[in-house]
């Protein structure tokens, strides 16, 4: 029996946001190479984007490629990229059948010049696209996001764009990639692991965690049901007490 029926349809997560982990251990377990299990995960956001998109949630915001990333084998990055531009290509049909419009945070400058105009393409053609707004983190750090955004801001009070004493929560999240997202409601993680690896530090200050020892691409529609379950289970209070929210 599948965990459809029990989500409560009027209080879905405004925003899901997943840290997709667990490509590399996946394969080994089958003795294939590390690329065989990207290719496996991006079945998976596949399969997620549709279900989160039947469930009318608006936000899903994925983490494809971290800063710390670069760090991997050259080869390693080189498939990653070459994935995600076939990806690009094979899926921009489908966003526009879908209306999913396209966005993308983390500094793209460094990624190689095709893929980067590529994503900016994809971006641009799926721009109107207003059922939900699916977002690709690549080459994304949650601090080299809040830097930028801290160079940005002290750039604008030299040039008297903004006071010292204007600076608050809302414009500090104008000015980060996420500008035009809301909050994270569910933060989740496969694989096992229960860190947040430079993801999103500002947009999760209240989001509910939820891990998960699945490996990404075993991840299925069943599995985002069970935590979304799980989510609409859990009693958010901000800092109130049980009885002021009841
Ligand atoms: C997540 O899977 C995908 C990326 C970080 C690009 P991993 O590649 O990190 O898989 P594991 O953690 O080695 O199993
Ligand atoms: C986080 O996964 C980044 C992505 C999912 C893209 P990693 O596999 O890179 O994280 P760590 O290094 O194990 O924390
Ligand atoms: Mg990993």
């Amino acid at each position: 029996m599948s965990l459809k029926k029990e989500i409560i349809n009027d209080s879905v997560p405004k925003h899901i946001a997943i840290i997709m982990d667990g490509n590399g251990r996946w394969a080994k377990k089958r003795n294939q190479s590390r690329d065989y299990g990207h290719k496996a995960g991006k079945e998976s956001v596949n399969k997620i984007v549709e279900a989160c998109a039947e469930l009318e949630i608006k936000n899903l915001t994925l983490f494809a490629f971290s800063t710390e990333n670069w760090n991997r084998p050259t080869l390693e990055i080189d498939f990653l990229m070459k994935l995600l531009l076939l990806s690009l290509n094979k899926e921009l049909k489908s966003l526009n059948k879908n209306n999913i419009r396209f966005k993308t945070i983390g500094n793209l400058e460094k990624l190689p010049k095709k893929v980067t105009s590529y994503l900016k393409k994809v971006a641009k053609e799926t721009q109107d696209n207003n059922k939900m707004t699916l977002t690709l983190a690549l080459n994304y750090g949650a601090r080299e996001e809040i830097v930028n955004a801290i160079q940005v801001i002290g750039d604008k009070v030299k040039n008297n764009l903004i006071s010292l004493k204007n600076i608050d929560e809302s414009v500090i999240n104008q000015h980060l990639y996420t500008h035009y997202l809301p909050d994270v409601d569910l933060l989740i993680r496969t694989s096992g692991e229960k860190r947040i690896s430079n993801f999103l530090l500002w947009q999760i200050a209240y989001a509910e965690l939820y891990f998960t020892k699945k490996l990404w691409p075993d991840f299925s529609k069943e599995d985002l049901y069970k935590a979304i379950v799980n989510y609409q289970k859990r009693e958010r209070r901000f800092g109130k007490t049980s009885e002021q929210i009841n």
